[in-house]
C-alpha cells in the first residue's frame, strides 16, 4: 500500500489497485458500457451504425477515440427520457439542471446507481480527510439539484450525522451551524463566504466552532478564494468537482494527501481530454477540453460525453487514478473582451489579492459602437469602509491596473455601497453581459 494513504481508512480496492490493473477494470466496463448504450438507446445505436462502428471494435482503451462524442444537447434533444437505457420502472430518482436557456437536462439512476454514487461520494468525503462520525452540514441545494442529495447520501453512507440544511436561509445556516456544530461543511464555496459574512456579522468566532473541513465545488474557484476561506474560518478547504450528466458531485476529489490536484475517480469514468475545436484527443498533460465516458451507469450511460470544463490530466499520486487541474473555467464561460480571452476567475483572482476588498464582484460588459467595455463592481471589507475618496480612487485604479497587467483588459472599477452586491446562495452569477 502507498505510504501516502491513511492505513487506518477501509479504502476502495481501486484506490490501491496498480495502475495496469485499474486499466484492464477500464477496459472490460467501457467494452460493458458502449455494448449497453448501443443495445438500449436508439441515438447511440444510430451514431455507432452510421461510422460503422460496433462496441466489439473497442480493442483497446486508445480505440474509443473512434467513438462520438455527446454533449448537452443530445440530452435536451431527447427531453425527458429519450436517453434512458432502462425503461422507467426501474430508474428511482430524476435530477435535472436547469441550464441558462431552453429545456433542463434531465438525468436518471437506477438504485445500483444510487449506490454507486453514494460510495463514491462517501469516498470523496474520506479522501478530503473525514470520516464516520463526523457531523455534516450540507448546504448545497436539496431537489433537482444534484449537490444536495448527491452530498446527503454519500456522507450518510460514510457514517456521518448529515444536516441536510439545503441552500438559503443563511441566518439559519449559521444558527444550525453554531447549535449543532458540524465538522464538515459541503457548500459552494461562494455561498461559504456569504455564510462566514453572516457568521461575522453575528459575532461568532469561527474558531469557537468545531469546523475543520469544507467540500466545495459546482462552480469555478481560484486558488486566493481558497485561502481568502481557510483563513476567514479556520477550515481546510477542498475541492470536489462533478456535473449531473456524469452523475453529480464526486466524479473527482482533490484528496487530503495530494492538494492542487483533484483525482478523477477513474473506475467509474473514464477520462479523455480532447481539443475543443478539432476534437483531436490530446496526451495526458495538455490543456483540453474534459471529456468522460462512464464505466458503470445503468440508467444514463454516457459516452464521450464533452464536458466543456478545460483542464489537462496528471498523473496519480498515492491511487493508481489520474488527477487533473483545478477546473477554473467552462468554454462556455469564457468572455472574449475586444479580442482578448477572459475567465471570470480571473477577474476573482485581481479581486481577492486586493486587502481592501470584499470577496464578491460582478463583471457588467456593455458595447458602445463596437468596443466592448467592461465595468467591475466590487465592495469595501467592514473595516476599510471608512476610506476617504482619495484613497478609494486609489484602491480601484489599482485594481484596474492590475487587472491590465495580468489579464490584458481596460475595465472601470466601480465600488458599491456595503452589502448591495447580491450575495450566492448556491452557484454565483458573476457576469452581466449586456451586449447585444
Ligand atoms: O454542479 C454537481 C456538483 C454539486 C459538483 C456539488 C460539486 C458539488 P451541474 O449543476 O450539472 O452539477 O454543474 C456541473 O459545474 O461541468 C463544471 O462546469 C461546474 N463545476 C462543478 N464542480 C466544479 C468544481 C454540479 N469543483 C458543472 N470546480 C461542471 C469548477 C465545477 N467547476
Amino acid at each position: 500500500m502507498n505510504m501516502h494513504l491513511n492505513p487506518d481508512a477501509l479504502l476502495d480496492p481501486f484506490e490501491t489497485a496498480s495502475v495496469d490493473r485499474l486499466r484492464e477494470h477500464q477496459l472490460q466496463r467501457l467494452r460493458w458500457s458502449l455494448g449497453h448504450a448501443y443495445q438500449n438507446v436508439p441515438l447511440y445505436r444510430q451514431r455507432f451504425d452510421a461510422l460503422g462502428l460496433h462496441p466489439d471494435d473497442l480493442k483497446t482503451l486508445d480505440d474509443l477515440a473512434a467513438f462520438p462524442f455527446t454533449g448537452k444537447n443530445d440530452l435536451r434533444d431527447n427531453y425527458p427520457y429519450g436517453m434512458f437505457a432502462v425503461p422507467l420502472q426501474d430508474v428511482v430518482r430524476l435530477h435535472a439542471s436547469s441550464g441558462t436557456t431552453g429545456k433542463p437536462t434531465v438525468v436518471g439512476y437506477t438504485q445500483n446507481d444510487i449506490d454507486t454514487w453514494a460510495n463514491i461520494v462517501a469516498r470523496s468525503i474520506r479522501a478530503a480527510g473525514g470520516h464516520k462520525g463526523d457531523k455534516v452540514h450540507i448546504s448545497y441545494g436539496y431537489g433537482l439539484f444534484t449537490g444536495g442529495l448527491g452530498a446527503h447520501y454519500g456522507a450518510e453512507r460514510l457514517g456521518c450525522t448529515v444536516i441536510p440544511m439545503s441552500g438559503g436561509q443563511t441566518e439559519k445556516q449559521v444558527q444550525l451551524i453554531r447549535d449543532f456544530d458540524p465538522d464538515i461543511i459541503m457548500v459552494t464555496p461562494s455561498y461559504m463566504l456569504n455564510i462566514a459574512d453572516e457568521l461575522e456579522r453575528q459575532g461568532i468566532d469561527p474558531s469557537s466552532l468545531a469546523l475543520r473541513l469544507g467540500i466545495f465545488g459546482a462552480e469555478p474557484w481560484t486558488d486566493e478564494l481558497r485561502g481568502a476561506i481557510e483563513r476567514r474560518l479556520g477550515i481546510q478547504a477542498q475541492d470536489i468537482y462533478g456535473l449531473s450528466e456524469i452523475m453529480g458531485p464526486g466524479v473527482a476529489m482533490e484528496c487530503a494527501d495530494s492538494r492542487g490536484h483533484p483525482t478523477l475517480w477513474e473506475d467509474h469514468f473514464y477520462p479523455e481530454i480532447i481539443d475543443p475545436v478539432t476534437g483531436q484527443v490530446l496526451p495526458d498533460g495538455a490543456f483540453g477540453e474534459l471529456v468522460l465516458t462512464s464505466l458503470s451507469k445503468e440508467a444514463l450511460p454516457m459516452i464521450r460525453y464533452r464536458t466543456r470544463d478545460l483542464t489537462r490530466l496528471l498523473p496519480g499520486s498515492g491511487r493508481p487514478m489520474r488527477r487533473m487541474d483545478k477546473i477554473t473555467g467552462r468554454s462556455d464561460d469564457m468572455l472574449i473582451i475586444r479580442g482578448v480571452n477572459v475567465f471570470p476567475t480571473q477577474v476573482e483572482e485581481q479581486v481577492l489579492k486586493t486587502k481592501q476588498l470584499c470577496e464578491c464582484y460582478e463583471m457588467h460588459l456593455y458595447r458602445h459602437g463596437n468596443l466592448d467595455s467592461v465595468d467591475i463592481h466590487v465592495e469595501l471589507r467592514p473595516e476599510h469602509l471608512l476610506l476617504g475618496s482619495a484613497e478609494q480612487q486609489a484602491v480601484c485604479s489599482e485594481l484596474s491596473r492590475q487587472i491590465k497587467t495580468h489579464i490584458g483588459i481596460s475595465t472601470r472599477v466601480v465600488l458599491q455601497p456595503a452589502q448591495t452586491l447580491k450575495r450566492s446562495e448556491g452557484k454565483a452569477a458573476h457576469v452581466f453581459d449586456k451586449r447585444a
